[in-house]
């Protein structure tokens, strides 16, 4: 695999999936495959699981990895081409990702949607712009529009714990008090439409994700009636796509509830973290023994293991 910028790059999801879980069973298989090798990861964005799970990941393969925050501890990057740098942009991303490329064997990015500019979050220009001028592979760490580490360990966690034949898998929105970006709802939406399941989305009415992501997707706009039956139910707070960047609903009638959760198939809870208690989800949903949470962040070693593996074999 030459590079991991969304769950496209992988050859198979399911050759993937079943890979990780081998990894996860013997973690160290692979403890010298990137041996005098380095991975660098660039943070335009805070992150907790991303960072930490990306760096166990490198380790498990023996790779070495250099860190920086590149909002607060690098010069401020210019992306325009042909552009008269006299603003407070110091560096062009040409230089920036050619430095890069010569003390790094590959690079990982986490640059999330500004949600000022539908057009330009699109264009996914810090991620692209890397692709563009690196000479090293570059891994998506969570971009303007996708997360498919996150998709990759969610595809993982519910292969682990699914008990039926098809599982009905309910993405659903949820309040949250900030305007939250779409790349992790995107990845989930592609990854679930990758295996096989009964998928919907509930949604309040002008929460609809990008139609091209979406496609015939079934979207019920019942939370409730969406529950019903279900196996999986993934809450996760977005913005509107419609109205880019806006909230247009914060009431908790949409939060996860033990109530709610009760009109399932007994099902499994995920989220991608952090999340917000009793906003998002109920303290007794997070805490039952039904929560995934904490598994899934644990997938994500497992689903960067993969990845950097399947770079790495690639020379
Ligand atoms: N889920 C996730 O990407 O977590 P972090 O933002 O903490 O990396």
């Amino acid at each position: 695999m030459e590079q991991f910028l969304t769950l496209n790059d992988l050859p198979s999801l399911s050759e993937a999936i079943y890979e990780a879980i081998e990894l996860k069973r013997n973690p160290f298989a692979f403890k010298s495959l990137g041996n005098r090798k380095n991975l660098g990861m660039l943070f335009f964005n805070p992150s907790l699981r991303t960072r930490l799970s990306s760096q166990k990941a490198a380790q498990l393969l023996g790779l070495k990895t250099m860190v920086m925050n590149f909002s607060n501890e690098a010069w401020a990057l210019e992306f325009e081409d042909g552009i008269q740098m006299s603003g407070l942009r110091s560096e062009h991303i040409k230089e920036a990702a050619s430095v890069v490329s010569q003390y790094c064997d590959m690079v990982a990015i986490r640059a999330f949607a500004s949600l000022n500019s539908k057009e330009n979050d699109e264009k996914e220009i810090v991620l692209k712009s890397f692709k563009k001028y690196a000479s090293i592979p570059v891994i998506n760490m969570e971009s303007a529009t996708s997360h498919p580490l996150q998709a990759l360990a969610d595809a993982i966690t519910i292969k682990e714990n699914n008990k039926v034949k098809r599982p009905k898998i309910v993405l659903t929105w949820a309040p949250h008090p900030k305007a939250l970006p779409h790349a992790v709802g995107n990845s989930f939406v592609r990854m679930a439409n990758k295996i096989d399941c009964d998928f919907i989305i509930a949604q309040p009415k002008g929460y609809e994700l990008n139609p091209l992501i979406v496609g015939d997707n079934t979207i019920v706009y019942n939370q409730e009636q969406a529950l019903e039956g279900a196996d999986f139910v993934y809450a996760k707070n977005w913005c509107s796509y419609s109205d880019y960047g806006k909230i247009l609903k914060t009431d908790d009638t949409w939060m996860i509830t033990a109530k709610k959760m009760k009109l399932t198939n007994n099902a499994k809870f995920m989220h991608c973290l952090p999340i917000r208690r009793n906003i998002v989800a109920s303290d007794e949903v997070l805490d039952s023994n039904n929560s995934l949470i904490i598994e899934q962040a644990n997938n994500r070693t497992y689903s960067a293991q993969l990845v950097l593996k399947k770079i790495l074999e690639n020379g």
